[in-house]
Parts: structure tokens; sequence; C-alpha cells
């Protein structure tokens, strides 16, 4: 078990990826808060993880408000007596075109895609401080964070500033003994905000198949194991290969 006595927070735990992530971090002895704002789908992960005999607990939290995140991480530490991993899982997409965005719609993708991931891991990190034992944050980004697209101008933005939030916080942590790194996935499971998956969604990359959620879980795992040692303020890309493969080239 490469994850036994750690305390871990994974958030949109509820759904798809996160929920995957969840569930093999307790298959590997780490105690897991499933942090979602849906109680139903939180649930649902919750007590599927218990009754397979591992340890979670559901809090509820809408990660775009900062007491919530506060009131989260004491919750956990409360609770469990410890956090070493963190988890920044939690997205929503706007969808949207420049001419179509809205301000508020614009605010509230970043405020879920970059402010949170930045507000939990500021206030995760100086619990481990605390406890001085170190831990591992993994941000998720995206390919749609390294390249432009017609429609998500909110989301492919937000998404490239968990690029450079994840060297930063490495840097800023590495002191305390906590590494910081990041994925980049590619069309994992269901799109963004959708609870269905379709086996066949149009993929373009070296494996001829779309990504599944264990794909992502099982590089999440490395990064927070001790295998990943060495491995600091890096971002791995978790996309069958499609980042490496040039438009129109041969
Ligand atoms: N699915 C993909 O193909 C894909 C591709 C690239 C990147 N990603 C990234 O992977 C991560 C997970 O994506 P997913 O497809 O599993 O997401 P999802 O939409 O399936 O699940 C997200 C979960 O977050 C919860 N949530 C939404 N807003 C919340 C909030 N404000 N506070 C708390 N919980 C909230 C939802 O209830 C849901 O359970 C995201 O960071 C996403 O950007 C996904």
């Amino acid at each position: 078990m490469r994850l036994a006595n750690q305390v871990a927070i994974v958030t949109g735990a509820g759904r798809n990826i996160g929920e995957e992530a969840a569930k093999l971090f307790a298959q590997e002895g780490a105690a897991v808060a499933v942090v979602d704002m849906d109680k139903v789908r939180a649930d649902t992960v919750t007590d599927a993880i218990n009754a397979a005999g591992g340890k979670a607990k559901t809090y509820l939290c809408d990660v775009s408000d900062e007491n919530q995140i506060i009131a989260t991480v004491d919750a956990v530490v409360a609770d469990f007596g410890r956090l070493d991993i963190l988890i920044n899982n939690v997205a929503i997409s706007d969808n949207k075109h420049l001419f179509d965005i809205t301000k508020a719609e614009w605010d509230r993708v970043f405020a879920v895609c970059l402010t949170a991931p930045m507000l939990f891991s500021k206030y995760a990190a100086k619990a481990m401080i605390a406890a001085k034992h170190g831990g591992k944050i993994v941000n998720v980004s995206s390919t749609s964070g390294h390249y432009g697209r017609g429609r998500a101008i909110a989301y492919t933005s937000a998404k490239a500033g968990v690029i450079n939030l994840t060297r930063s916080l490495a840097i800023q942590l590495a002191p305390y003994d906590i590494r910081v790194n990041c994925v980049v996935p590619n069309k994992i499971g269901s799109p963004v905000g959708k609870d269905e998956f379709n086996p066949d969604r149009k993929v373009l990359n070296l494996r001829n198949r779309p990504g599944e959620p264990i794909d992502l879980a099982r590089a999440m795992l490395f990064l927070v194991s001790d295998e990943s040692d060495f491995i600091a303020g890096t971002e791995l890309f978790v996309d069958g290969g499609c980042a490496a493969m040039m438009p129109g080239g041969d």
C-alpha cells in the first residue's frame, strides 16, 4: 500500500476523474476526504469506498468560497488528525466564445479553476507545515491550458494559469518538503461538466482510444507516492500522446 496512514483531500471527487482518484487512493491505504458541492455524488463515492473496506468521508464545499475551503481543511485535520495530500481536481468550463461570455461567467470559471487551487494549497500547506511532515499537492490542468481553442475562452486561460501556479507553488513550498506537480489530461472519461461517458468520443492521439479516469488517477497516484520523490514543479501529460502531434504534420 503506497499511501498507508496518509490523509488525502480530493476536490471534485463526486464524479469521473476525482471519483476514480479517491477510490484508488483509498485502495492504496489513504483516508480520503471526498470534497464536492454535490451531496448525492459525494456520498455515493464515500459510501462505495467505505463499503469496499476503505476510509472516506464527505465534505460539502463550494471551492469558489474561501471560507468553505478553510472550514474543509480544518474539518479534515480535526477528523483524521493530519493532512498529507491535496488533489486540486475540481473545474468547470464556460464553453463560450469571447463575444458570448459575461464577466460574471469569466469570474466564476477563474474562481473555481484557478483561485480555488491557490487557496486550497495555501490552507492545506499551512496544515502540513504546522504538523511538520511535508506533503504533496497535485493540480489538474488540461491540454486546454497549452493550446487556444475556438470556445472555452475562460477555461483555457485559467488552465494555463494552473500550470504556472504549479511552478510557483513548487518553489514556494519546497522549503517545507511539500512537492507540487500538475497533470495535463486530454479527453478523459466524460467531458468536464458532463455525466455521460461516450466511448466513441472522437479522439486524435497515439493510443487511438479516449482516456479513462483510471488513467489519470494512476498518474496522480505516482505523483503523490514516494516513487516520484525527485519530481517537483513539473507537468505530466496524460493525453495519449496527443500533445506530441503537430496539427497537419506527417
Ligand atoms: N474530462 C476530461 O476530458 C478532462 C480533460 C482535460 C482536463 N480535465 C480536468 O480534469 C478535472 C476533472 O474533470 P472531470 O471531467 O472529472 O470533471 P466533472 O465535471 O466530471 O466533475 C467535477 C466535479 O466537481 C464538482 N464541482 C463542480 N463545481 C464545484 C465547486 N464549485 N465546488 C465543489 N465541487 C464542484 C461537480 O459536482 C463534479 O462532481 C478538471 O480539472 C478538468 O479541467 C478533464
